[in-house]
């Protein structure tokens, strides 16, 4: 059995601004085996990584990202005052971080060997087309990276499994679905992203699935060990240089 791997949730959103490229930078240099990452389309039809439907809660801008352009959402700020409580918040080097297209994220990405999570926010608005062009940004920049495409929204990931029966897709999951084996083998579903409740609350029911669950969003020392002495697959986390020191502790005693 492998052992679990340490994805940053959002890029390190516990620490940096979240869906940012400085929060995937710092990550990546704190040495995550995996990005997570959310994404939505605008009125242009470019892809871009926020986790909201909305610029309000995490930029200086307002409104709905399906009714702004890129250029328009690129005027605002992703890293400014709305962090200014974070203990690492620099106004001068945070403030000029905008939203990114996924494109920019993958570039970023390309000198790196690790994995990527791409999370489709389809389950508010029908962003017609996003699954083609996802593929399409993955197939030209995303290097042969292994990618995870996820959703809560079941016919996102189908789609994309329809469009490229190579693509690893995966089920986000916030309440429990009975006979869930049988959704994975009927609907080629190759991974289950879990809130981390669902798994603590009752690890023996997911035993024989351990290496196919992705655990999100695991933040507190003691869920961490947990998770990492089960060998789940994965865990997300807003932390990952806390899990990473963990994930390090356990192979020192291997
Ligand atoms: O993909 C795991 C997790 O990110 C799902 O919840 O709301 O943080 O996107 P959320
Ligand atoms: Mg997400």
């Amino acid at each position: 059995m492998t052992e679990t791997k340490v994805y940053g949730h959002r890029g390190s959103m516990g620490d940096y601004p979240e869906n940012t490229l400085l929060g995937f930078h710092e990550a990546i240099r704190q040495g995550v085996d995996g990005i997570e990452l959310d994404v939505h389309m605008t009125k242009d039809g470019e892809i871009v990584v926020i986790h909201d439907e909305t610029l309000d809660r995490t930029t200086d801008g307002t409104g709905f990202i399906k009714d702004l352009t890129l250029n328009e959402i690129k005027q605002y700020s992703a890293g400014g005052n709305k962090y200014e409580h974070f203990s690492k918040f620099d106004s001068a080097s945070w403030s000029v971080e905008q939203v990114p297209t996924l494109k920019e994220v993958l570039e970023l990405l390309k000198p790196y060997n690790i994995e990527l999570n791409i999370e489709l926010k389809t389950y508010v608005f029908n962003y017609e087309g996003i699954e083609e062009k996802i593929l399409s940004l993955v197939e030209s920049y995303g290097n042969g990276r292994k990618t995870i495409y996820s959703s809560f929204h079941l016919p996102s990931i189908l789609r994309i499994k329809e469009l490229n029966p190579a693509a690893e897709i995966a089920w986000l999951l916030n309440q429990s679905v009975p006979l869930l084996q049988d959704y994975l083998n009927e609907l080629q579903i190759d991974a289950l992203h879990i809130e981390k409740n669902l798994v603590l609350t009752n690890v023996h029911q997911w035993k024989d699935l351990y290496d196919k669950i992705r655990v999100w969003t695991v933040n507190g020392n003691d869920e961490m060990k947990q998770l990492l002495d089960l060998k789940v697959n994965t865990i997300m986390t807003d932390f990952p240089e806390k899990a990473l020191f963990f994930k390090s502790e356990r192979k020192a005693f291997v």
